[in-house]
């Protein structure tokens, strides 16, 4: 866990200098949590933990993607729902005991409901000396959302995210990186899409509001081209941490 020798210089932007420290991305569905957390990683050099990313990893593994949790999760996922409580914080648990989250990580899809919120208070306040979380909310309209999810495409190798729309590869449906095909996600159909968006208006928003009551918390325009976004994400979080 970060702890609290912060030596963040606002005038950086982005080296191995700045300790971040544990940061929240929020957002809707699309809001572009994923695209922020790849660039204030390659900046700074502390990890994505992306809870969507690590159960898309679950399901790709054969063995566990075949037991009944397996399957279930699948189901939920397919059907634009969110996994148990339980799982979710066990798996951020996990990954959070890593040595490479030593100066900071970006949590991106966690917490999504209040009572991960809740948890997430409470595993950092057991240890003395971590820095606060800092939240950034990335706001988007909904028309936009929808556009973007159905519009997404990503790159199963190197995991780099276009959009057909507003940032699509330069060889159709080919990553511009490495050449692979890229691929939908299977929950970005457009009824699963909506019903993603429901649920985020029925359970994650309040999570918007418990860390706007926590302090520590910043909002930025998430229509904006993607550097100018990554920008005031950053920006956010330097003034928010100094
Ligand atoms: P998850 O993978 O977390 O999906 P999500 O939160 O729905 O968010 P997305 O990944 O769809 O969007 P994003 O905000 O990262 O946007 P992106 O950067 O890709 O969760 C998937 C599922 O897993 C959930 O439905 C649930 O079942 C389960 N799950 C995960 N976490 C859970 C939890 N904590 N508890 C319970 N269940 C959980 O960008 C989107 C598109 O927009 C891209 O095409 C991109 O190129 C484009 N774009 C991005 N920024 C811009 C910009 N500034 N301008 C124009 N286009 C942009």
């Amino acid at each position: 866990m970060p702890r609290a020798e912060t030596r963040a210089d606002s005038t950086t932007g982005g080296d191995r200098q700045v300790v971040p420290g544990p940061i929240v991305l929020l957002g809707a569905p699309g809001a572009g949590k994923g695209t922020q957390a790849k660039a204030l990683m390659a900046s700074w050099s502390v990890p994505q933990i992306s809870t969507g990313d690590l159960l898309r990893e679950m399901r790709k593994d054969p063995v566990k993607s075949a037991t009944p949790l397996g399957r279930q999760i699948r189901q939920v996922m397919d059907a634009g729902q969110l996994v148990s409580n339980d799982l979710i914080q066990a798996m951020v648990l996990e990954r959070l005991s890593l040595p490479d989250t030593a100066r900071g990580y970006i949590l991106d899809g966690f917490p999504r409901t209040l009572s991960q919120a809740t948890w997430l208070d409470e595993q950092l306040g057991r240890h003395r000396g971590t820095l606060p979380v800092i939240a950034v909310n990335v706001q988007v309209r909904y028309t936009n959302l929808l556009r973007r999810l159905t519009g997404r495409r990503i790159c199963p190798a190197c995991g780099r995210i276009y959009n057909i729309y507003s940032n699509p590869p330069q060889r159709d449906m080919v990553c511009d990186v490495d050449g692979t095909a890229l691929v939908e996600r299977a929950d970005d159909s457009e009824s699963v899409a909506c019903e993603r968006l429901r649920v985020y208006e029925d359970l994650t928003a309040p999570v918007v509001a418990h860390y706007r009551a926590l302090g520590r918390f910043a909002e930025v325009d998430g229509e904006l081209p993607v550097e100018e976004v990554t920008r005031s994400v950053m920006d956010a979080i330097m003034r928010l941490r100094s």
